[in-house]
């Protein structure tokens, strides 16, 4: 059941607020402050090191020598972690990979680094997702 109540602010900060809508193409402010708040709880999951599930997408160059091997033997270590890999053939030279993983934080995070430092990787990103428990 939702519950209302009203919020006070000083006018710059409604300025960014709303500002930070239009963006985002919110509709309206409550929508808006809710995807906030759970942001929010997606990062304390993050910082506490709960279980959590990451995007890992990656750009590499599949000619650099055996670089397509060390990244899926990275992910075969993780093999009880990793939901999903999709694998995406950009152009002669450039794969992208999206990887979807799931586990502690730290883990997670520690797989994405040494994905991402890996050398002819050439761009790398992890996106912190929910595991959705807290995500009301
Ligand atoms: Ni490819």
């Amino acid at each position: 059941m939702l519950k209302r109540f009203t919020i006070a602010m000083e006018q710059n900060l409604l300025d960014d607020f709303d500002a930070f809508m239009e963006a985002h193409h919110y509709q309206n402010r409550s929508e808006a402050i809710r995807d906030l708040i759970r942001q929010r709880a997606v990062e304390k999951e993050w910082d506490a090191n709960k279980p959590v599930m990451g995007v890992i997408s990656l750009v590499y160059d599949h000619h650099r020598h055996q670089l397509q091997e060390k990244i899926t033997e990275l992910q075969h270590d993780h093999h009880h972690q990793i939901v999903s890999t999709t694998h995406v053939h950009m152009d002669h030279h450039n794969c992208l990979e999206v990887i979807i993983i799931r586990g502690l934080a730290a883990e997670v995070r520690s797989l994405a680094d040494n994905l991402i430092a890996l050398r002819g990787v050439r761009y790398g990103k992890l996106a912190m997702s929910s595991t959705g428990e807290h995500l009301h």
